[in-house]
């Protein structure tokens, strides 16, 4: 049995003491950052590269801290099957259709994909920034909905926090869902807010079974509130707990599993962490249910050397691309899409990269049929 190694006893004045000092840690860094920055940023990317490193390498000990803290008092959300509603029956995954390749619907190229229709076979939208009434972006949204299938992928769920689940973003997103009509909705395996402070990066969970338990419970209820099975992605990340007592590819397969969520793995977040932490990124894939599988990220990243930065202002570099290949092979034809989120070339550049994957896919997936016919 893994279990977290706080006593009870931290529950009194100390729980308090440590709450309150990760408030003010919370509170410092992002008031620090949001004054230097001085004006708004997309959602996706509120925090820079150097934000995401420092970030998580100053609260190190407060997260590990909080993820005690918060455990021990337990999670706020349903435990059971039988609190969420769900059926504890073997795992029935929905039939999601196969969409072939994608891109990151942005801004910069709302007009352009109206007015060229470019061989895309689908988009990805990031969900908050339509999650408002009327406005130009919803104009686009529909415009280009009419041609494209969709899908939506949040990034503040916060599906690890130990805050309760909030309700009235499900709200906002359930009526995104009926506007849009996606093909399935997708966030992350991260919590980004404690307290109701959002640090706006997407934080690794410590690896434990309290975890496991937390964070399947939640993506349980959320999925009760949605109606669907939902697909959860790996984040990158610059740091690891001393807590955590199995891998994070057998932490994410269990819970999938017992949560019974679909998986969207990020190829290149892989590649960023395998670098970060010292392990295998075949090991990961080969640890990965295919079944579960249902949509892949590739995107790029910035190297230096001792460390590599999930960034998505490069282009797909060759290791990820030899990654995806491995990916096919294992994983057969997966929804793939490419996210870009600065440094945003013109679309046709992309639609090129795009046309890479559609190559080494069809190249992976005729191996694989080769393969099976002998
Ligand atoms: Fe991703």
């Amino acid at each position: 049995m893994l279990t977290l190694a706080a006593s009870a006893e931290t529950t009194g004045v100390a729980a308090l003491l440590l709450q309150t000092f990760l408030i003010v840690m919370v509170s410092t860094f992002v008031a620090a950052t949001t004054i230097a920055r001085q004006l708004v940023m997309p959602v996706k990317d509120k925090l820079d590269v150097k934000d995401k490193v420092l970030l998580q390498l100053l609260l190190k000990p407060v997260l590990i801290s909080a993820a005690r803290l918060a455990l021990n008092n337990g999670p706020a959300t349903p435990t059971s099957s039988s609190a969420t509603g769900r059926d504890s029956s073997p795992s029935k995954l929905q039939d999601k259709p196969y969409l072939g390749f994608g891109l990151g619907l942005r801004t910069e190229h709302f007009q352009d994909v109206i007015d060229s229709e470019p061989e895309v076979d689908w988009f990805e939208i990031i969900s908050e920034n339509f999650m408002v009434k009327g406005g130009k972006p919803k104009y686009y949204l529909h415009k280009i909905r009419e041609r494209y299938p969709m899908v939506m992928h949040g990034v503040s769920l916060s599906i690890g926090t130990t805050d309760p689940i909030n309700f009235d973003y499900l709200r906002n997103l359930k009526t995104l869902a009926n506007e849009v009509q996606p093909e399935w909705l997708s966030d992350h395996l991260c919590w980004t807010q404690h307290g109701g402070i959002n640090s706006h990066d997407l934080l690794p969970l410590p690896y434990t079974e309290e975890a496991l338990e937390h964070v399947s419970s939640r993506i349980s209820a959320t999925q009760d509130f949605l109606g669907q099975q939902i697909l959860i992605e790996n984040v990158s990340s610059y740091l690891t707990y001393n807590d955590s007592s199995i891998s994070e590819w057998e932490f994410l397969s269990a819970v999938a599993e017992k949560a019974d969520c679909l998986i969207l793995l990020d190829l290149n977040n892989i590649y960023v962490s395998a670098r970060n932490h010292g392990f295998n990124a075949e090991d990961y894939l080969n640890g990965i249910d295919p079944a579960r599988v249902q949509q892949f990220h590739l995107a790029g990243h910035t190297d230096y050397g001792d460390y590599v930065i999930d960034t998505h202002d490069h282009d797909v570099v060759h290791s990820v691309w030899d990654l995806y290949a491995k990916a096919i092979e294992r994983f057969g034809q997966v929804s793939t899409m490419i996210e870009r989120d600065d440094n945003i070339p013109p679309l046709a550049d992309l639609v090129t990269e795009l046309n890479m994957a559609r190559a080494i896919a069809k190249a992976g997936t005729g191996a694989l049929s080769h393969q099976q016919a002998r």
